[in-house]
């Protein structure tokens, strides 16, 4: 099948390479001319593992050809995937001019008319409006068609899904979307637009109430000194419960939860109903982001001339995205409490540096980044932090070796044991308000 795929971002270029193992021949397609460029040459301008690899088969096989959008000829094909952003306007709500733009675009190119299966993230009843609106009179058939890929691993997503979901009216339509994933071994869900929209927010609320439920239970765990760890295995035994998406820390970022529940919140306000819940997940997520400054805070009496090194920039492992990094919401405040901060990343040292004050150095290495701080904030799980010879660094950093796991990535006894003064989340050694609770595995 001939297909085209409007946005060269995460989802975009995942989908356009995917679709292209699969045989289909794809044209991937974005207004940004440096990013066209750069796949058009073999570079994937993105860090996702075996993204590379995918984009170089599809470019050797001819299934897969990147143009600007300006400069496109021929057929869009059968089918028109969507995928480019929907950031959030100042309300909150979502802003969905690049997809009216990217949908007045395939009325210019494939005037005959197409399938166009939106895979951004809209708010439900987007595609009944459009529909109504931008596709009235026209041979185009609207599907919603949301992807549920996480970064860092949207390779591997994208062949497994979990769950394919298609939302359209138009039999036809559907089937069309359906055939594009026929390699593909996943349940298939299928229902009109504004469900399919709705599947993805609800998945993305559920996902992020689940974090800060276990993010509040974590912070009484600290003050009753109850342990989270046992208490994720004890809940998560429980088939109804389960164990994922309950790792307490310093909460959910990137470019999806923080975004779209907002836009959830604000949707449902738009409707004239208030979501309790859901402003409560938010509410809870802010404050964890804050958790590292607080914790810093009740450990030193000032702040002022402290070295602190902090261990992580992206939103998570396995990606340089930084959008709504919780790594990075403490730095500025760690600066104007005058604290001297270094910061290190294995790939999203660079993407940081805007969002980072200039006195904050971002080292190439670990070792240059703890060298001679007096405190540590680990504030991303990367594989790297986690294999770390800690015991070769406990000789390079200060007393009082202060070790802030925003992660609960480190084993806390061994930290004890090789002199850090480590404080988890939830891990009963941690409180909000106070001093510090003396560290468990020290308490006779
Ligand atoms: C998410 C959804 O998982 C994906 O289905 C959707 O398509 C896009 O949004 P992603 O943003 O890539 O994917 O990251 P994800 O792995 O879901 O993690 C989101 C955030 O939650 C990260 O900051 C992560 O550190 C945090 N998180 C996740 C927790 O704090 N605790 C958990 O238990 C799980």
């Amino acid at each position: 099948m001939k297909v085209t795929v409007i946005g060269l971002g995460y989802v975009g270029s995942v989908a356009a390479a995917g679709l292209a193992a699969a045989g289909h021949d794809v044209v991937g397609v974005d207004i940004d001319r440096a990013r066209v460029k750069a796949f058009t040459a073999g570079r994937v301008p993105i860090y996702e593992p075996d993204l590379g690899k995918i984009v170089a088969e599809g470019m050797a096989s001819r299934h897969l050809l990147f143009r600007h959008a300006d400069e496109f000829v021929g057929s869009a094909g059968d089918v028109v995937l969507v995928a480019t952003g929907t950031p959030p306007t100042p309300t909150g709500a979502a802003d969905l001019d690049q997809v009216r733009a990217a949908i007045a675009w395939v009325k210019t190119a494939q005037p005959r008319g197409c399938v166009i299966a939106v895979k951004s993230t809209v708010p439900p009843g987007t595609g009944r409006r459009l529909k109504e609106t931008l596709l009235r009179h026209n041979s185009f058939q609207y599907v919603s068609n949301p992807e549920f890929l996480r970064e860092g691993q949207a390779v591997h997503d994208w062949f497994h899904p979990d769950r394919i979901v298609i939302g359209g009216s138009a039999p036809a339509a559907v089937e069309a979307v359906r055939s594009l994933y026929s390699g593909i071994k996943a349940p298939v869900v299928v229902t009109d637009t504004s469900s399919a929209e709705m599947i993805k927010y609800a998945a993305n609320a559920f996902l992020a109430t689940r974090i800060s439920l276990i993010n509040e239970i974590a912070a009484l765990c600290d003050r009753l000194g109850a342990s989270i760890d046992d208490v994720v295995s004890g809940i998560g035994l429980d088939p109804r419960i389960g164990r994922h998406f309950l790792r307490a820390g310093v909460g959910y970022g990137g470019s999806c939860f923080p975004k779209d529940v907002r836009a959830f919140d604000q949707l449902a306000l738009n409707n004239a109903y208030s979501f309790e819940l859901l402003r409560a997940v938010i509410t809870v997520n802010n404050r964890q982001r804050l958790l590292p400054i607080y914790a810093l805070r009740e450990r030193f009496a000032s702040l002022s001339n402290l070295d602190v090194a902090v261990l992580g920039a992206s939103f998570k492992p396995n990606t340089d995205d930084v959008r709504e990094s919780p790594a990075l919401d403490a730095v500025p405040l760690l600066v104007d409490e005058g604290a001297r901060v270094r910061i290190y990343d294995p790939v999203a040292g660079e993407q940081a540096r805007t969002r980072l004050p200039g006195s904050v150095e971002i080292t190439g290495t670990l070792v240059e980044c703890v060298r001679g701080t007096q405190a540590i904030l680990l504030l991303t799980e990367w594989s790297e932090f986690l294999e770390a010879d800690w015991e070769g660094l406990a000789n390079l950093v200060a007393e009082p070796r202060f070790l802030f796991d925003g992660r609960n990535a480190l084993d806390p006894s061994k930290m004890l044991t090789l002199g850090y003064e480590y404080c988890g989340i939830g891990r009963g050694n941690h409180r909000l308000t106070g001093a510090l609770a003396t560290p468990r595995a020290a308490v006779p």
